[in-house]
């Protein structure tokens, strides 16, 4: 029998959905040592978060988070809010020596985002920020063919992150759903909220980056405020593009913004190596495309490699060869690797240090857009 562990999730909107199901499904498709348990959804709106636990098979629900933290009977808490709830609740919760599961970007900056860093290690926590993208099988396997240094000495990354949502000049900011287009809430643009991911992939498979140079753009100056009902100014970044300096000597750049119209979510990564580069597209999650110098020159050419056979990363879990999975499955993989990590004691990445670091390239990136010059990251 796996031992039980009790969770508390805090937020009911699109990661709650994404949460709850991996953790419904994970100890079907992977022998664990241990088992989430849904304890308790909290969420402001009583009747709401019962709709939600009658749905996804919550056992209680609560209206504060602050009581679900203190509550005995939870072992982990799930931060699902919006950015600027992230550092309150972490910090409470590791306080009561929970271990804590956060969604990313892990805080409105580097400074809380140390706090809280600071937090879970005194408490001696268990804790981890979903950056899921890491665990789609094709995303895993680039990170694999780089560490086996099939690409040789790395040149270039490149990565973008493109949707189209927020053009209407009508669309107002802050509130449900549009958190995001309200600095106060999200702490910053498509840098936290789409560059994060862009970054956080860089640095698990090229390693750490030195300096960046960005520029950002807001095209809508103003909008109406949905808590305040005022048209207001607008403090977020609609698009954004930085340089930037790999400690191994690679050259970077990325791209965001929520302009791009006819991009609903394309992420793409290249890496070109000395040997060997690879391409990665969201919108074809299951491939990655690899091109080796070293294949016979008449021959050579890009190979489109459909990640579903059983030696591809997390795959033996699922189908036959052949059969592929999509982006919900990239969470499941997240709670299986977050279980192993307990049993094995040895903490699943990202961890907030780890996530720490993307969030100080997220703060170079905003300091430099401000200033125009090359900034160090801390
Ligand atoms: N890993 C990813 O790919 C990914 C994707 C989307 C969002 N996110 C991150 O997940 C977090 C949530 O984003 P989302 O898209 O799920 O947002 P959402 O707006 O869909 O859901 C946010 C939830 O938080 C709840 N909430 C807000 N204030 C609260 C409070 N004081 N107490 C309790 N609940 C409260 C809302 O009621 C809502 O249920 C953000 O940090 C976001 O950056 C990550």
């Amino acid at each position: 029998m796996a031992k039980s562990l009790n969770l508390g999730m805090i937020g009911y909107g699109f990661m709650g959905r994404a949460h709850s199901n991996a953790y419904r499904k994970v100890n079907h498709f992977f022998d664990l040592e241990y088992r989430p348990v849904l304890k308790a959804i909290c969420a402001r709106d009583a009747s709401k978060a019962e709709a939600f636990a009658k749905n996804w098979g919550y056992e209680s629900v609560e209206t504060d988070w602050r009581k679900l933290v203190e509550r005995p009977d939870i072992d982990v808490i799930d931060i699902c809010t919006p950015n600027n709830l992230h550092h309150e609740i972490a910090l409470a919760a590791a306080r009561a020596g929970k271990m804590i599961l956060c969604e990313k970007p892990l805080a409105m900056n580097s400074q809380e985002g140390a706090e809280m860093v600071e937090a879970v290690e005194k408490a001696g926590v268990a804790n981890m920020v979903w950056y899921n993208y890491r665990r789609l099988p094709a995303v895993a396997l680039a990170k694999k063919l780089v560490e086996q240094g099939r690409l040789g000495r790395i040149f270039h990354y490149r990565a973008v992150f493109l949707q189209d949502w927020t053009i209407s000049a009508d669309l107002p900011q802050g509130g449900a759903a549009l958190w995001r287009l309200d600095a106060a809430a999200a702490g910053s643009g498509v840098t936290g909220d789409l560059l994060a991911h862009c970054i956080d992939t860089a640095l698990w498979i090229n390693g750490g980056i030195e300096r960046v140079t960005a520029m950002t753009e807001t095209f809508v100056k103003e909008r109406k405020h949905n808590l305040t009902g005022k048209v207001e100014p607008v403090g977020i970044d609609d698009a954004c593009a930085f340089l930037a300096r790999f400690k191994n000597g690679s050259l970077a750049t990325f791209e965001s913004t929520r302009y791009a119209r006819g991009h609903k979510a394309l992420y793409t990564f290249e890496i070109n190596g000395e040997k060997a580069s690879i391409q990665w597209d969201l919108l074809d999650l299951h491939r990655l495309s690899y091109f080796d110098h070293r294949d016979e020159s008449g021959l050579r050419g890009w190979r489109s490699i459909h990640v579903t056979d059983g030696e591809h990363p997390y795959m033996s879990h699922w189908w036959v060869p052949g059969l592929q999975i999509g982006y919900e499955h990239s969470f499941v993989h997240q709670v299986a690797d977050f279980l192993e990590g307990l049993a094995q004691k040895i903490p699943a990445s990202p961890t907030f240090r780890d996530a720490l670091e993307t969030q100080q390239v997220c703060d170079a990136v905003l300091r430099s857009a401000k200033s125009g010059e090359w900034v160090a990251v801390k």
